[in-house]
């Protein structure tokens, strides 16, 4: 047994809910799932074992393991028919625009997983959840950029099918590279879970009305493209490409600093951490890696990127106020340069997060105390007052 963690009694005052799955340490920038600290997680582990470790508790054994994932690669294909669903929007439609609809949709296509008091079906639901996000997100990329709909394959892993899907066109098959497949296997363990954040808090209260687990999910996807939470990753690379050379940087610390100026630093400051977040870290590490694989090692938005950083890090203001890069201060760049346009990084985000949603919505309809959410208010509005007739304004 690992030490029982207890909240100070100011924090269990904001605590939303209680649950065993993620613990976050603010102020130590710590991050453990189900107690495994993320970056052993990140270096040994790989995604769907670490999809296993949220939903089931523990980490699986060999055959646990075999049986999951040949459960989840059996389920990576879409109903067909949701083909046409696709076919209903705008060429331009951003991908998180048709990710929100085409997994709300899917309690029409998968009536046998939408009852949430069967335990069965609430499984089923996960792992079809789990299985199909990797094709939803490929899939709205390749009509977004009008090329045609890439199948998955059961003879490739989890990240390297994502990849070839989105990569592959029928006139010239995606070769994948196993460095970039296991980079993007590292960006999903990143982003796969962070307790209560701002869509996970959204699933839990969909979930809590009853909702179908794709209505759940769907809303949890809406709330994640919010530029201040998983939209950050696109608004930062598109930051940095603004900058475009370190000699601007001051200009856009000075910028971020300016309380009249909404402009804030895209990928830096967090609601719970004030030391490093984790998977930062770990994402740097990996910005590396792919950039040399890619012979891009002096990419100049990687430079920009590192020597903001060093700047904002001894700049006073985000000394003082504990402000450092988070999650999606490198993850932007990884992405770029392994040819994504910026506007799949947040489909990417919300395709590695949905097994923290599941995990989450699981967590919560097995609390016996669970209710409804209701959250009440402070209410500064008017006192009581007798209607006025429209002459009498
Ligand atoms: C994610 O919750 C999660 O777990 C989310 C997430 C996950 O995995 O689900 O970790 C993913 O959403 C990461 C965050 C991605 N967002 C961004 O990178 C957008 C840029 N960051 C900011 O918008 C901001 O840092 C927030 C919204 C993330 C947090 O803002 P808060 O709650 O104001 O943070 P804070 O209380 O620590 O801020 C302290 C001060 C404030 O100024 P004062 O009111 O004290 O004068 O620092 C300022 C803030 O205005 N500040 C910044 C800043 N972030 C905070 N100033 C400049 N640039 C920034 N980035």
């Amino acid at each position: 047994q690992g030490d029982v963690f207890t909240f100070d009694p100011g924090f269990t005052s904001t605590a939303s809910c209680a649950s065993t799955i993620t613990f976050i340490d603010g102020e130590k920038g710590e991050l453990l799932h189900r107690g495994y600290p993320i970056d052993q997680l990140a270096e040994k582990s790989h995604f769907l074992e670490v999809c296993y470790l949220l939903l089931y508790g523990e980490l699986p054994t060999a055959d646990q393991l075999e049986d999951f994932e040949s459960r989840v690669t059996n389920h990576t294909m879409l109903h067909e028919q949701m083909t046409y669903f696709y076919r209903g929007f705008r060429r331009d439609a951003h991908p998180m625009a048709i990710m929100v609809g085409v997994v709300g949709a899917m309690s029409a296509f998968y009536h046998d997983s939408t009852d949430i008091s069967d335990p069965w079906q609430r499984e089923v639901a996960s792992i079809r959840l789990i299985a199909k996000m990797p094709t939803i997100a490929a899939w709205a990329y390749k009509y977004h950029i009008g090329q045609p709909f890439v199948y998955p394959r059961n003879d490739l892993d989890y990240a390297s099918n994502f990849l070839r899907m989105c990569f592959s066109v029928p006139a010239e098959e995606y070769e994948v590279n196993p460095i970039l497949s296991r980079a993007m296997d590292r960006i999903f363990t990143l982003h796969a879970d962070h307790e209560q954040n701002a869509s996970t808090s959204t699933v839990r209260l969909a979930s809590s009305s009853g909702a179908n687990p794709f209505a759940c999910i769907a809303a949890g996807i809406a709330c994640l493209w919010g530029p201040a939470h998983g939209g950050a990753n696109q608004a930062c690379l598109e930051m940095l490409r603004e900058i475009g050379t370190p000699d601007r940087i001051p200009e856009y610390i000075e910028k971020a600093k300016d309380k009249n100026d909404p402009f804030r630093l895209m990928g830096f400051g967090h609601r719970v951490y004030k030391n490093f977040d984790p998977r930062a870290k770990v994402m740097k590490q990996s910005a590396d890696e792919v950039l040399d694989l890619l012979g891009v090692e002096n990419n100049p938005t990687l430079q920009t990127a590192k020597e903001l950083e060093r700047i904002a890090l001894e700049d006073p203001y985000f000394k003082d106020k504990k402000l450092y890069p988070n999650v999606d201060f490198y993850s932007g760049i990884i992405l770029d340069a392994m040819g994504f346009p910026t506007s799949m990084f947040t489909p990417i985000f919300a395709l590695a997060r949905t097994v923290g949603w599941i995990s989450q919505w699981k967590e919560q309809l097995s609390d016996p105390a669970h209710k409804i959410g209701r959250p009440r208010q402070l209410y500064t509005g008017a006192t009581f007052r007798d209607y006025v007739d429209v002459e009498n304004r």
